[in-house]
């Protein structure tokens, strides 16, 4: 039977309803987070709960049974209960604004927040990771608070259904004639032999996994620049990458119908793959 958190309790997940005014149903006013399970271990907790207030305070939405110590132990118990203490899973994490009669504006102050998370099993997609991935490039028509990850999600919708439509895996966004991240990763490129990749800012979401990737170039000695790369210059791009909770370090081998590259994952992409994957899991 599986079970999900509902507002500080377990319960079988048929049972576990929320009212048709929930306002992360009428409006999408809400926070999500996903978090990667290997082996019973959570990977990277402290900063998905770090960005998840983050979130919510710039939502401005009470973080009252939202804080780390009462998620992370709702997520272990998700885990052990529904057997997912093995192998690979994933939670996912959310906190709407709660119900209330609509406005948009905000309902009055102590109008409880809807808290959720729910485990389930995860497996990565071997060929994806090894062989590479195919995009298409895609207008990046989201809103100027892409920092925060709001389960408002229609702009990364319409571009991976495009995506999906194409037979590609990933669409890469572009706002202003640069490219900021894919419609559900962040993207890093070669370009003149040097990995770049779109600065923090509004345009972007800050990854977790982009984090971490930061944090192993410094142990394996390889340069960023957190510089934005025209769309123009994609076609002198030697590789790109993809990265996220859920897709680690996958790299793309063409976007659009033409190869990157030589059309197979690049030296530099592999390098950072591998220090990647030691990290994630703690080999
Ligand atoms: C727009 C966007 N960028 C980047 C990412 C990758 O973030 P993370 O590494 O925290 O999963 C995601 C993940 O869902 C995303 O939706």
């Amino acid at each position: 039977m599986t079970t999900v958190y509902l507002n500080g309790r377990h319960l079988p997940k048929e049972q576990a309803l929320i009212p048709v005014e929930d306002r992360g149903f009428i409006f999408g006013d809400g926070i999500y987070e996903v978090v990667r399970v290997v082996e019973g271990r959570i990977f990277a907790w402290d900063a998905h709960a770090a960005r998840m207030a983050n979130g919510l305070a710039g939502l401005r939405i009470d973080a009252t049974g939202a804080d780390s110590a009462t998620l992370r132990a709702a997520c272990e118990r998700l885990i052990a209960d529904n057997g997912l203490a093995g192998g690979e899973a994933t939670v996912y994490l959310q906190v709407s604004r709660g119900a209330a009669p609509r406005t948009h504006h905000f309902p009055p102050a102590g109008t409880p927040t809807t808290v959720y998370a729910a485990a389930s099993p995860f497996k990565v997609n071997p060929a994806l990771r090894t062989q590479g991935a195919r995009a298409i490039t895609q207008p990046d028509i989201r809103w100027a608070r892409c920092d925060l990850k709001t389960v408002n999600l229609l702009g990364p919708v319409l571009a991976r259904q495009a995506a999906v439509e194409q037979g590609a895996y990933e669409a890469l966004l572009h706002r202003d004639g640069m490219l900021t991240e894919g419609a559900a990763t962040n993207a890093f490129f070669v370009l003149d032999g040097v990995l770049r990749t779109y600065p923090l800012s509004h345009y972007i979401l800050p990854g977790i996994t982009r984090q971490v990737i930061m944090d192993v170039l410094g142990a394996i000695g390889i340069g960023c620049d957190e510089r934005p790369v025209p769309l123009v210059d994609l076609p002198r791009v030697s590789e790109v990458f993809v990265c996220g909770t859920t897709t680690d370090v996958t790299p793309v081998v063409a976007v659009d119908g033409r190869a990157v590259g030589a059309g197979t994952p690049g030296p530099v992409t592999l390098r950072i793959k591998e220090a990647f994957e030691q990290r994630l899991y703690a080999k």
